[in-house]
């Protein structure tokens, strides 16, 4: 796969009513050359992926092929060793907060209090990404 990094950086045109497709090149995510080195681990080694609007896009492989590392470096969890992403037309390096407002990331594992209503999960959610400490 060849990821058009240049034309998804376009800052200029975007359409700021189609938020997953703002370059208008039809890209929602750009991966490239994405590397994540944990000490000696090289969790991620060089991904480079498109993923267009409208696309269901999975990403498959056994334990430890390095899935959760490339979603946390999307969701801002982390930061790439080498290499960027670019989410709906802004870059993972350089607009996070912009990132941010546009994804959702619902983990592997339960995630929801049962004790809690909805609102107040959603609220305990912000707060634990949103504060630090
Ligand atoms: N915070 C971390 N510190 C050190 N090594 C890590 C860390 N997170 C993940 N790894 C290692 O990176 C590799 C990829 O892990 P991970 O992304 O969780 O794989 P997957 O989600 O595909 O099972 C594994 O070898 C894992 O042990
Ligand atoms: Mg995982």
């Amino acid at each position: 796969m060849s990821a058009n990094l240049e034309s998804a950086q376009g800052k200029n045109s975007k359409n700021p009513e189609d938020i997953f497709d703002p370059d208008g090149n039809g890209n929602a995510i750009v991966i490239k050359d994405l590397v994540k080195q944990f000490d000696d681990i090289v969790a991620v080694d060089g991904v480079s992926l498109e993923i267009k609007k409208g696309e269901l896009f999975s990403l498959l492989g056994p334990n430890g092929a390095g899935k959760s590392t490339t979603i946390n470096i999307l969701s801002g969890l982390i930061q790439p060793t080498k290499g960027t992403a670019i989410v709906g037309g802004y870059d993972i390096r350089k607009d996070l907060n912009e990132v941010k407002k546009l994804l959702g990331v619902c983990p592997q594992e339960a995630a929801v209090y049962k004790f809690l209503t909805g609102r107040e999960n959603k609220y305990n959610l912000e707060i634990l990404v949103t504060k630090k400490g």
